[in-house]
């Protein structure tokens, strides 16, 4: 083959190959792509990072507001009187025994949670071992016990009213 065809084949090749490039360049320009800021469908169970951490917060966000200033102004004494709710499943004298529930006696700040001789508590409650009842916990718990320790054995709907649960709190510091 003669040196000028050569030359015509590089030279074709080598036209083709900017068209190619020209047109792309050109085509990006002219229609955008533009990228989702976030997947429009997620698929069910497959949590987008955000939505997670977000749930997460909710669920451990305290949903009370702080029980200190009711415990300043509370009524043992009206707190023994909520209390006979309780006496159905519960006794608070010391040394006295576990019925439903476990016995009382001197449960705030002094026993760790779900370590009353002698009662089988659920594992709802007996994860948190570790740690003991303080006002806080108290007041989440009779709350709503199902909400503080879902699966809880404890089945009481829990006592919406904040100063009858600083009172009962109250009582159960008194027992000593
Ligand atoms: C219907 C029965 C029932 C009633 C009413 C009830 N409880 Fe309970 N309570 C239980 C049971 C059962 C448990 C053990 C829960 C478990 O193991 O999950 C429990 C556990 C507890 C504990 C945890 C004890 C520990 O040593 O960790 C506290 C505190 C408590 N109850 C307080 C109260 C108070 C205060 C009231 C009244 C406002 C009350 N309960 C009403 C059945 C009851």
């Amino acid at each position: 083959m003669p040196a000028f065809e050569w030359n015509k084949i590089i030279a074709s090749v080598l036209t083709a190959l900017i068209v190619a490039m020209v047109a792309g360049i050109l085509s990006n320009e002219i229609i955008r792509p533009r990228h989702l800021e976030k997947l429009a469908y997620v698929p069910p169970g497959a949590n987008s990072g955000a939505a997670a951490t977000a749930t997460a917060t909710q669920a451990k966000a305290p949903s009370l507001p702080p029980i200190a200033p009711f415990l300043a102004k509370a009524d043992a004494t009206h707190g023994k009187q909520v209390a006979k709710v309780c006496e159905q499943c519960h006794t608070f004298d010391k040394g006295a025994p576990n019925k439903i529930g476990p016995n009382l006696f001197g449960v705030v700040a002094t026993e760790n949670i779900a370590t009353v001789p002698n009662y089988s508590f659920s594992p709802a409650l007996s994860k948190d071992k570790s740690e003991k009842w303080d006002p806080e916990k108290l007041n989440e718990w009779l709350a709503d016990p199902q909400h503080f320790a879902p699966g809880t054995k404890m089945t009481f709907a829990g006592l919406p009213k904040e100063q009858d649960r600083a009172d009962v709190i109250a009582y159960l510091e008194s027992l000593k």
